[in-house]
């Protein structure tokens, strides 16, 4: 399949950004200071503890929320509403249960102005992508939830964003499919070449996946804005073998990291 030609991943800068949230009591900063570069078509797994402000970093790129300081780009752009260069596939699928498969991924560029014909084409190479070609006429409710953030992921890649966001993708799925969908993403990702932002609560899967695993602490119940505490490159050969010594390796450097940093503040 050769999709890859057009699908040409976005850098992202991030430079001194910082969000605070209106409360009761006033307002109080969820991030601060965050300093990134992610270049394109980078996979980058985020994780930290609840609370640290990884969904509301995604949802600043995303463009659902806006900045309250600082710099934040993709593709050299000033990020300051959702677009299709951006898609955010969530942990609960989101599709439309009235669509058939194939209508939900075509959805997309029905949207932004193709015939019907063409999106379907277009639908039907990305479902063939992620293995569903046989199940294209199948509603939502008729597929397991393995199969269903599939098409999740399809719909997203159709409209062929120069940033995938992902949060918690696969949190919902049972341990089986969870590692064939890491699989299939890490196919996908090499094939298409999409700048990637995966927020995930498994180390492993952020070793698995990442190129760099952005570990980030803090947090407004923890008294301190949420950062980026450290940045590990993850310097194995892909496809990655969870068990080899320096997966482990990398997966303790990353969990102590984590867990470090939840105990500062006991
Ligand atoms: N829209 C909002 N209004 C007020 N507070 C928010 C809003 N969104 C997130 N927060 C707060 O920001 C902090 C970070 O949340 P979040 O980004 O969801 O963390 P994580 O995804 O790492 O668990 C939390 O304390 C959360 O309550
Ligand atoms: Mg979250």
């Amino acid at each position: 399949m050769t999709t890859s030609a057009t699908a040409l991943g976005a850098p992202i800068t991030i430079a001194g950004l910082t969000k605070t949230f209106p409360s009761e009591a006033g307002p109080v900063t969820a991030l601060a200071g965050l300093d990134l570069d992610i270049a394109a078509g980078e996979f980058i797994a985020v994780v930290g503890a609840s609370g640290c402000g990884k969904s509301t970093l995604l949802r600043m790129l995303a463009g659902f929320e806006l900045p309250t300081s600082g710099i934040l780009e993709v593709g050299g752009n000033t990020v300051t509403a959702p677009g299709p260069d951006r898609g955010v596939v969530f942990q609960d699928y989101g599709l439309f249960p009235w669509l058939t498969v194939l209508e939900n991924v075509a959805y997309g560029p029905r949207q932004n102005g193709s015939s019907r014909k063409d999106a379907a084409e277009r639908a039907e190479r990305f479902i063939e992508l992620v293995g569903l070609t046989r199940v294209s006429q199948r509603f939502p409710s008729q597929l397991s939830g393995g199969m269903q953030q599939r098409v999740a992921i399809a719909r997203v890649l159709c409209n062929e964003p120069a940033l995938m966001l992902m949060d918690e993708p696969f949190g919902a799925l049972d341990a089986l499919t969870r590692g064939s969908m890491q699989r299939e993403l890490e196919r996908i990702h090499h094939e298409m070449g999409t700048t990637t932002v995966f927020v995930t609560h498994s180390v492993e899967e952020a070793v698995y996946l990442a190129d760099r695993v952005i570990v980030m602490a803090g947090g407004i119940s923890h008294g301190t804005p949420g950062h980026i505490e450290a940045v590990v490159p993850i310097e194995l050969d892909r496809s990655r073998d969870v068990n080899a010594a320096q997966f482990t390796d990398y997966r303790r450097r990353i969990s102590g990291l984590i867990i470090q940093h939840e105990n500062d503040d006991e």
